[in-house]
């Protein structure tokens, strides 16, 4: 490998202090950054179920951290376990921009055949790939700015690319790169290379790859029980259809609680359906778009009825299960009951994951068949069977609950047969968690005041009722639900900068 090359700098305001670690950037051990879920998955030969491990092994009081990367796999549910070969090793940017990255005083920028390497304020050195650093050029003719898709042609980047000159400048780096460095045609327009690429300091520090730079930030969720009847998050209608700071004030509370009433929403299904497409489309199920419904069992599916409907989330049947669920109570005459539970499932699972770990992994990695299958005319399944709990494949964070006892399918999948009363004995005490008082919050809905919930972390079900009670809502699926979460909660450049 060439020495490095020494480089034109100019630096001007980035250096406006002279604080530096003055560390040695090249020496760094490079594993000392990576997050111990990553190291996890990069050292061990079952990162999944090691991921589910170390959750259930650290019963941190952050229900989102995952610390130990010592921890190993002992997952014993043969074919239902999570398999890891294919567990991708992007971290992914849920993170936040320092407020001005500053580049070292001490060190240049160098770079040799394959890397250029970018010395930061704070003592780090990040290093990037020539190849790398040209499939990410950001300027017009590589990036579309405003589909802001790539247009250049990756696969015609020569394997020997490398700068000719790299400068830093005020805002950010330049590089130019060599001309004619093989015989390949380069790029959109049929041009040569000598490409000349703009890289902001913001944009380099964000997406530092070697090492991560950028701080993984957990979601602030606010965990709450049977106490929340005391004041529920709510929300106004006309702030929410005024405008989208009141959609800001809602999506963020959705988030931070898993639910959120509206208050004041006149008592029409065309209102409730204006409503919930203030966050997104409604999502189209074999239930029908917005629904509008009375207890006659127009559907075959209990909550069609007026029984009893233990808590469960909705739609585990679903590859992607359904993001959010509004329900609007519009009568309910000549009766009673009925009133509706909701359980937090993610302080439910830190809970039972603190206190009975095993069983935690049990659920975690046991997949559970799951089906719709009442109409006549429909039979849906998932690709694939889930576990109760979903882990997020990198950060280890848990992302999703699928609980709904009454549709799962019949489980006639397991290598050891002493899984079965492994599985009914973390099941049993899953439920009994569930079913605690103080993890019930029961409300009765009223006309006006519908309640949307976070279909992946709280669970839902009702008392029996007598009388005709009449109720629509709608679905969102997450992917909407986060988009318009993310857009009306943050700036679109600061969004758009961090993809
Ligand atoms: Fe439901
Ligand atoms: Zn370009």
């Amino acid at each position: 490998m060439a020495a490095p090359r020494s480089i034109t700098r100019i630096i001007k305001s980035l250096q406006s202090t002279s604080r530096n670690a003055c560390s040695d950037h090249h020496r760094r051990c490079r594993a000392s950054w990576l997050p111990a879920v990553v190291l996890a998955k990069r050292y061990s030969s079952n990162a999944a179920a090691a991921i589910v491990a170390a959750a259930a092994a650290s019963p941190s009081t952050e229900q989102t951290t995952t610390t130990s990367s010592s921890a190993t796999s002992s997952s014993v549910i043969g074919k239902q376990v999570q398999t890891t070969s294919d567990l991708p090793l992007k971290t992914y940017n849920v993170t936040k921009a320092d407020a001005r990255p500053k580049l070292s005083e001490h060190h240049k920028i160098t770079f040799d055949e394959k890397k250029t390497l970018v010395p930061w304020e704070e003592g780090k050195t990040s290093h990037f790939q020539h190849v790398w650093m040209r499939d990410h050029c950001q300027c017009s003719e590589c990036f579309h700015p405003e589909t802001k898709q790539r247009m250049l042609n990756t696969f015609a980047i020569p394997e020997n690319i490398q700068p000719d000159t790299v400068e830093a400048e005020e805002e950010g780096m330049k590089i130019k790169y060599a001309g004619v460095l093989s015989n390949v045609v380069l790029f959109a327009k049929g041009k040569n290379d000598g490409h000349e690429s703009f890289y902001a300091w913001e944009w380099l520090h964000l997406h530092s790859y070697n090492p991560r730079l950028e701080r993984y930030i957990s979601p602030q969720f606010k965990f709450w029980g049977s106490e929340i009847v005391e004041g529920p998050p709510e929300v106004r209608y006309e702030a929410v259809m005024e405008s989208d700071a009141g959609v800001g004030e809602w999506t963020r509370k959705i988030r931070k609680y898993g639910f959120c009433y509206v208050n004041g929403v006149p008592v029409t299904p065309e209102a409730t359906q204006e409503l919930v497409e203030r966050i997104s489309h409604i999502k189209h199920t074999h239930y029908g778009g917005f629904w509008d419904f009375t207890s006659d069992l127009s559907k075959k599916d209990t909550a069609y009825t007026s029984l009893a409907l233990g808590v469960h989330t909705d739609t585990t049947y679903f590859s992607d299960p359904a993001g959010l669920q509004l329900f609007h109570l519009l009568s309910h005459t000549d009766g009673s009951g009925g009133q509706s539970i909701l359980v937090d499932g993610f302080r439910a699972a830190k809970i039972f994951r603190e206190e009975n770990p095993t069983a935690y992994r049990v659920l975690s990695n046991v997949r559970i068949p799951s089906h719709s299958s009442g109409n006549q005319d429909s039979s849906i399944q998932p690709y694939a069977p889930f576990p109760v709990f979903n882990h997020h494949p990198v950060n280890g964070e848990l992302i999703l609950v699928r609980w709904n006892n009454d549709d799962r399918a019949t489980m006639d999948r397991w290598d050891d047969p002493a899984d079965v009363e492994r599985f009914y004995e973390a099941a049993r005490a899953w439920n009994d968690v569930l079913k605690r008082r103080e993890s019930e919050y029961w409300e009765q809905l009223v006309p006006g005041r519908p309640i949307i919930l976070d279909n992946w972390r709280v669970l839902h079900g009702r008392a029996a009722f007598d009388g005709k009670r009449r109720l629509c809502g709608a679905y969102i699926s997450r992917d909407d639900f986060m988009s318009r979460f993310v857009l009306s909660n943050s700036k679109r450049e600061d969004v758009l900068k961090a993809l």
